[in-house]
């Protein structure tokens, strides 16, 4: 009998990291895995596209939780998972990143007891106003299989009580994905087609509560913006929650109206790494970015006060800046007055973690 593992996904940022877990799962026989889609992010270009670029099979179930609080999301897949899990008996249920349909997949699977494994476990921002920071704490706890990406998740673990022998150290995921579809991003000549020269643009994405859900924080980051957009044009895929709050604060259209701003519908994967690869420099507030920029070695400023991925400020190209107007903008003029940055590779951030996720699975429930 192939050992039965359920697969959830939920949003946008789980798609690359289940990509080359269910590739690895799929090669032979051993596993039987299944893939449960909970409808957090349904549109088109939040998640439909992402099973397309990254060849990831159809979700065999689709809970169809959509959006609301984060009680009702949570809820709801629980919810819905619940009855699933007792239909399918799997052997393991595989969770990961961190946002709400991860936490409460792990939360259902742990009181059924069955094993939960968790991928991109351990890792902490301390920043206990981000949900995201509660739903990984959370999960961390309540897994059987804890998969870090960098040393710092282990050692928040061992400091957390974590027993040693739950925690593995594999590598990045997200990175095998980046990896592999790099080239195939690149050759569709993305800064090209936007009317831009390579590394003659910066790249924006904004979408954390911290960031656009007050007016001020808001409104000064269009301030930092409209001063960048005279250094070099930037191009800005504009989340859903994002377009809600700017015209919401009747920022629409100062941004749009200024000439250096590129506003695009979200993109697909390989449309944004193909334009993440090519700028002089990213601006974000997201988490997984921060891992991509390292790895491609594009300096990346995150505005934030906190990361829950340290190693990219140790070892990668990432900095710091948080929101301020004057902040932004002098770290941006930094960036652009300084040369080629050369950043390490993190350990393990070799494109093999998601085999090693399998082996191990393999070895431990086989
Ligand atoms: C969620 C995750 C966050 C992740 C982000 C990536 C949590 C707590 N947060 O935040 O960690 O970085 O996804 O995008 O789980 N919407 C659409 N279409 C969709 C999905 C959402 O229009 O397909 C809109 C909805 O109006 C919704 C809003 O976007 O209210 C926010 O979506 P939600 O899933 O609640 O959280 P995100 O802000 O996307």
């Amino acid at each position: 009998m192939p050992i039965r593992v359920v697969n959830i996904v939920g949003t946008r940022p789980n798609m690359m990291k289940i990509a080359p877990i269910m590739e690895e799962m799929s090669k032979d026989g051993f596993f039987q895995p299944v893939l449960v889609h909970t409808g957090q992010h349904y549109d088109e270009n939040m998640s439909k596209v992402f099973f397309r670029q990254l060849g990831i099979p159809e979700p065999d179930y689709n809970l169809g939780v959509g959006s609301g609080t984060h009680t009702y999301q949570t809820a709801q897949v629980m919810l819905a998972l619940e009855p699933l899990l007792e239909e399918l008996k799997p052997d393991c249920v595989l969770v990961v990143g961190d946002v709400n349909s991860t936490l409460a997949a792990a939360l259902v699977t742990a009181k059924m007891l069955i094993p939960v494994a968790h991928v991109e476990a351990g890792l902490r921002s301390f920043d206990r106003t981000m949900p995201e920071e509660i739903n990984r704490t959370l999960t961390d706890h309540i897994s059987d299989f804890l998969f870090t990406t960098e040393e710092s998740g282990n050692e928040n673990l061992f400091r957390e009580g974590v027993s040693e022998e739950k925690i593995f150290f594999v590598g990045d995921v997200m990175i095998d994905t980046l990896l592999r579809h790099k080239e195939v991003a690149r050759a569709l000549n993305m800064p090209e087609r936007l009317g831009l020269n390579p590394k003659g643009y910066a790249l924006l994405t904004l979408h954390r509560p911290s960031n656009v859900d007050r007016r001020e924080a808001l409104s000064g980051v269009v301030k930092a913006l409209s001063q960048v957009q005279e250094l070099l044009p930037i191009v800005f895929p504009v989340h859903p929650r994002t377009r809600r709050r700017l015209e919401e604060f009747d920022l629409w259209e100062e941004l749009s109206g200024l000439p250096g701003m590129v506003l695009t519908e979200p993109l697909g994967y390989l449309e944004f790494l193909g334009l993440m690869q090519d700028a002089r420099v990213v601006l974000t507030d997201s988490g997984g970015i921060q891992e991509e920029t390292t790895i491609l070695r594009v300096p990346c400023l995150t505005l934030r006060d906190n990361t829950e991925r340290p190693v990219t400020l140790t070892q990668g190209t990432n900095r710091l800046v948080g929101n301020r107007p004057g902040d932004i903008v002098r770290a941006v003029q930094e960036v652009l007055g300084c040369g080629v940055q050369i950043g390490r590779l993190p350990n393990l951030w070799d494109g093999r973690a998601a085999e090693r996720i399998v082996c191990i699975l393999r070895n431990r429930l086989g």
